[in-house]
């Protein structure tokens, strides 16, 4: 049973902890790879992207396991450089190992990774990023292999066509391995790429300027295993107080990581939500949200993030007028508007541009999750919904959330579903 059951109508209140975060958890693991001891990844969140990227490690010769939300990477016995399409069709980000495999064990090799329904997602900088540090790039057997032979990966001057998250962190993956210095520019500058230089220079790596667009890297220090706190996900923080803007409630968050909602948050009072900081706590009252946006693009850090537009959207179909989201990321990030539709939402899908004609209200059916941050709209929206909402596709849910059922019951919503036993059965 994949499914999520949920009542609406009830405004959510209460206080609740953010979980670490997916996308700086997961560049961490593919670094652990670098040193030949062990790595701590503290708060680490248990949920199916994670557990897919350990197994991937332990097929390379790590040796993983928990202690609670503490996950423990022993990588002193590296010994195969293959990543078999088996993990890379289920998790994209697994490109992100091709660098760091390469730089542990000269060549590394990933199978090819799927596309998926909010975009083409190709690769293309990642392998020029690695071409301009010495690998060959092959095709080898329906897989991508780079190949430094024994010289391994030379440092070099790197300008990015444009910003990608992912081919920053395979260029600094692999600029820790090169000899000499690598110079990275037209970086992206979200934050998961500075926790990763964060984490990095802890193990003893030179990284300067990481989360800025020039990122100076000096090679081939020697690495150690260290222990390392994730910071909290701030896409999950946008999700929950996403949940009390539906249901009209008011949310606490215990550990916000403040300095990176900013964007969220001018468009969170937009819509009339208001908050307030104290003692680190983010407190946030909905009451008033129902007010449209009149235009919203999403853009690359410190920008609004494409990853909390599914979640706006499902928000502003009860707000009063008519808002205009433009997605500027990927390709095809409108797919819950399809869903949202069947509760009686009124969007209007034109390419990247999204028209939302607010209603007063949504109503509950059956309606599917295709991918995680949708997903995770359909939720808010049933949540703030007339009657009952099911939703089925759920293990693309709980990719990136840990315990959504969880937290959303505690914070007084009617929502049920055996989330954790799904990701469970799919690893
Ligand atoms: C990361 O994906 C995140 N994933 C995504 O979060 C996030 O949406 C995205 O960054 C943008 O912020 C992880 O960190 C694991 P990109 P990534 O490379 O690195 C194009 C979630 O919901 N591009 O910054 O794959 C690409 O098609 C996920 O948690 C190329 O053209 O994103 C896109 O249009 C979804 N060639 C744009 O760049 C390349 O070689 C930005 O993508 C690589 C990317």
């Amino acid at each position: 049973m994949d499914q999520i059951r949920i009542i609406g109508g009830s405004p959510l209140s209460g206080t609740v902890t953010i979980q670490g975060s997916k996308n700086a958890a997961l560049p961490m693991m593919a670094a652990s790879l670098l040193q030949e001891g062990v790595c701590v990844l503290k708060g680490c969140p248990r949920i199916a992207d994670v557990f897919c990227m350990e197994e991937i490690l332990k097929t390379l010769g790590a040796v993983t396991y928990w202690e609670d939300n503490n996950l423990y990477l022993d990588c002193s016995h590296i010994r195969n450089f293959a990543v078999t399409t088996e993990y890379t069709k289920r998790m994209r980000s697994s490109i992100m190992l091709l660098g760091a495999v390469t730089g542990r064990m000269e060549k590394g090799c990933i199978g090819y990774p799927g596309g998926c329904v909010i975009g083409k997602r190709p690769i293309d900088m990642h392998l020029e990023v690695l071409k301009r540090l010495g690998a060959e790039i092959l095709e080898e057997g329906g897989v991508l292999c780079a190949d430094t032979g024994k010289k391994g990966f030379r440092g070099a001057e790197i300008v990015f066509e444009k910003s990608s998250v992912g081919a920053t962190e395979q260029g600094i993956l692999a600029g820790v391995c090169a000899l000499g210095d690598t110079w990275l520019y037209h970086c992206a500058k979200e934050p998961e790429i500075y926790w990763l230089g964060e984490f990095l220079n802890q193990m003893g790596a030179s990284v300067s300027g990481a989360g800025t667009d020039v990122i100076h890297i000096q090679g081939r220090k020697k690495l150690k295993g260290i222990s390392f706190r994730i910071p909290p996900d701030r896409i999950v923080a946008g999700t929950y107080i996403c949940a009390g803007a539906a249901t009209r409630g008011k949310v606490i968050l215990k550990n916000p990581p403040l300095q990176e909602l900013e964007a969220f948050l001018k468009v969170y009072q937009k819509m009339g939500g208001q908050y307030k900081v104290n003692s680190g706590k983010l407190t946030t009252d909905s009451s008033r949200v129902g007010l449209p946006v009149p235009y919203l693009e999403t853009d690359v850090f410190p920008g609004f993030p494409t990853d909390l537009q599914s979640q706006v959207l499902a928000v502003l179909t009860t707000a009063e007028g008519m808002s205009h989201i433009r997605e500027t990321i990927f390709e095809d990030r409108f797919k819950a508007a399809r869903e949202l539709r069947k509760m009686g939402a009124d969007i209007e899908v034109q390419g990247q541009d999204a028209w939302v004609r607010g209603r007063p209200y949504l109503t509950g059916t059956q309606v599917r999750a295709e991918e995680l941050r949708g997903g995770a709209a359909l939720v808010l929206a049933g949540l703030g919904a007339v009657g009952e909402t099911i939703i089925s596709g759920c293990s693309y849910i709980t990719r990136g959330y840990e315990h959504i059922c969880e937290d959303l019951a505690g914070l007084g919503g009617k929502i049920e579903g055996n989330t954790r036993k799904i990701y469970e059965g799919n690893i």
